[in-house]
């Protein structure tokens, strides 16, 4: 399991530089000119790709019961995907349901990993509720069993989602403990008025999804989470952000001194939102929430994207199968495929969809594309923000996040020059479509190693089911100067 990789182009956050890789036992061993082999290492000569360390998804759901229904993936499929995308470490949402144990939830989660992922993993623990035990229990998830952030929902009212006298408690709990709380952030009470104004006036198709949970509603959870984050002391992470008011919001309370790193996903930079209105129901396939923005917010978060403002692209993986499960909200009563609509005759409407988007497989191949070969963002940016930023701020920097000796071995050997599309035809997620079917795509991860073993070797997959080990993570010191762009870390390489 000793390998060289030969005549590296190596692009990290801060630097690109041609160099030999020599990994020995998962590590990073050496890093220079003209390095030989210890006997029985593999040699890989990668004269013409790209050498990345390998990325880091820190924001996906494998093991989710979400309405009334559970995403496709388990670890086998969602970890073999993630790497056939060159990401070799996910971070997923544990996600217990309201009133269940915290403690108990990310054991249960731990237990869905182990033996079937192929590629490293950690959890954010959820918190979806604050009672006499959750104080404790959270204690202990972090004392005892490795976590280092807890993940709330604003939004999801009745589900995941927590109120204000819970928000307040979990954060303090987290700023006492150094812990890095991730959020999701809408306005539970108006997307629910909304919902049913919407409903009652007949309008129920995929369509009204995003209109149900507009851009204001996003960007008033972002402020709301940003100030009792001010009053708490905590440190923030807010998830897939969507759109200009949302992270404008954020920014301005990061300039005020609030620890907050903001987070977008791949589907909201590629798709927009008039996929959501594709006739014949189609528009189901792209409902997530927040929902999926006009052009005009996707062009704003490219360019926060290059400047530093958001910080990192995750992809918020949640596949859900577009023949049964998103036909839960079919409004056609001929066509609506639900347990409920069956025992009581009501149809389904674009709130019973599951939300949700298969995209683990496509992230880097998404940002390379739309980003790298279209100029809106540079090579370390993609570094940075698809896996050096995830490694700095959840406490696994620079074991992941870095090609440095010491580092794991963990790379990706990139082709630039390879051409093809994305289709449900060839990818490895488990669900039954693709949501950018026949997309052109350029460049992809031709072989992807995971702490030295080879898993993807010339495009085509080797790996190895429960090869992959749960991260352990300490929390953390505020993380401030990990704020910075890769442009300008780039000119002060000592702020690393
Ligand atoms: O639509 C989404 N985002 N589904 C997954 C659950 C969540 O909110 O992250
Ligand atoms: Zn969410
Ligand atoms: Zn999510």
């Amino acid at each position: 399991m000793n390998l060289l990789l030969q005549n590296a182009d190596i692009v990290t956050a801060t630097r690109r530089y041609q160099s030999d890789i020599l990994c020995v036992d998962g590590v990073i061993r050496e890093i220079g000119p003209g390095l030989s082999a210890p006997e029985g290492a593999e040699t890989i000569d990668t004269t013409g790709k790209l050498v990345f360390p390998g990325f880091i998804d820190p924001h996906v759901h494998i093991h989710l019961p979400f309405m009334g229904t559970h995403a496709k993936d388990d670890w086998a499929s969602g970890s073999k995907a993630a790497l056939m995308g060159g990401t070799t470490t996910l971070i997923e949402m544990c996600c217990p349901s309201r009133g269940e144990d915290p403690l108990e939830a990310i054991r249960l989660w731990k237990s869905k990993a182990a033996g079937l992922a192929s590629c490293d993993y950690s959890f954010h623990c959820g918190v979806t509720g604050f009672d006499a035990k959750t104080a404790a229990s959270l204690r202990t998830v972090v004392s005892d069993e490795g976590i280092a952030s807890f993940k709330i929902f604003l939004a999801y009212k009745g589900a995941f989602g927590i109120d204000d006298t819970e928000l307040y408690k979990t954060l303090s709990l987290a700023a006492e403990l150094g812990v890095i709380v991730t959020a999701h952030c809408e306005n539970a009470e108006l997307i629910a008025e909304s919902q049913k104004k919407l409903v009652a006036e007949g309008k129920l198709g995929p369509e009204w999804h995003e209109p149900s949970r507009p851009v204001s509603v996003e960007a008033d959870g972002c402020h709301h989470l940003a100030t009792f984050a001010e009053l708490t002391g905590a440190r923030i992470y807010v998830v897939h952000t969507s759109n200009r008011p949302a992270v404008a919001a954020l920014a301005e309370a990061r300039s005020r001194g609030v620890d907050v790193t903001i987070e977008t996903v791949a589907p909201y930079l590629v798709l927009d939102d008039s996929a959501a209105a594709l006739p014949d129901f189609e528009g189901a396939k792209y409902v997530m929430s927040p929902p999926i923005r006009s052009k005009a917010h996707q062009d704003y978060l490219w360019k926060a994207l290059a400047d530093g403002t958001i910080n990192t692209v995750a992809t918020d993986h949640a596949p859900f199968d577009f023949a049964t499960q998103k036909h839960m909200g079919h409004p056609d009563p001929a066509k609506c495929v639900d347990a409920t609509f069956q025992t009581t005759g009501k149809p389904g409407n674009f709130t019973l969809i599951p939300n949700g988007i298969p995209s683990v497989e496509e992230r880097v191949k998404l940002l390379y594309t739309a980003g790298v070969c279209r100029g809106r963002i540079d090579l370390h940016t993609l570094v940075n923000c698809a896996s050096t930023q995830a490694a700095k701020i959840f406490g696994l920097y620079p074991r992941k996040g870095a090609i440095e000796v010491g580092s794991d071995a963990d790379l990706v050997i990139w082709d630039p020059e390879w051409t093809g599309k994305i289709s449900v035809a060839t990818h490895s997620m488990a669900s039954d479509y693709s949501a950018f079917e026949g997309l052109d795509i350029q460049g992809r991860a031709e072989f992807v190693t995971v702490r030295g073993k080879v898993m993807l070797r010339d495009g085509e997959w080797c790996g190895a089911p429960g090869w992959g080990n749960f991260l352990h993570r300490e929390p953390q010191p505020s993380h401030a100067r990990t704020h910075a762009p890769a442009s300008s870390v780039r000119s002060h390489p000592e702020a690393l």
